[in-house]
C-alpha cells in the first residue's frame, strides 16, 4: 500500500535544488528541476553514495552521482552512463497546497 509523506514545503525550495529526506523509513533524494519535483532512492545502485550530494543536470533532468559519475533519469530513474548499470527507484511526488508529499 502506498502511503503519503510530507517531506518539503514548496516555498523553502528553489529550483535546481535537492536535498537527501526521509519517508516511510526510506531514504530519499528530492529534487527540485526542470519546473517539477521528482524523487529517487537516495543510494547509487552502483556503490554507496547519495545522489543527493552529487549535480543536478537541469538541461537533462538527470543526477550525477558524486562518486563515479554516472547520471540518472529523474523520471525512469535509469542510469544514463556508467558505471552504474542498474536504475534506481523512483517515487511519485505529489505538491498540495503547497506542501510536497512523496508517496512511498
Ligand atoms: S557510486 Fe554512484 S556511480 Fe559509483
Amino acid at each position: 500500500m502506498v502511503e503519503r509523506y510530507q517531506v518539503a514545503k514548496a516555498d523553502e525550495m528553489g529550483e535546481n535544488e535537492m536535498r537527501s529526506v526521509e519517508a516511510g523509513g526510506q531514504e530519499i533524494a528530492l529534487y527540485h528541476v526542470c519546473g517539477r519535483y521528482y524523487a529517487t532512492e537516495d543510494i547509487c545502485s552502483h556503490a554507496y553514495a547519495r545522489l543527493s550530494e552529487g549535480w543536478l543536470d537541469e538541461d537533462d533532468c538527470a543526477v550525477e552521482c558524486p562518486l563515479h559519475g554516472s547520471k540518472f533519469d529523474l523520471a525512469s530513474g535509469k542510469a544514463r552512463s556508467l558505471p552504474a548499470t542498474q536504475p534506481v527507484r523512483t517515487y511519485n511526488v505529489v505538491v498540495v497546497d503547497g506542501a510536497v508529499f512523496v508517496e512511498v
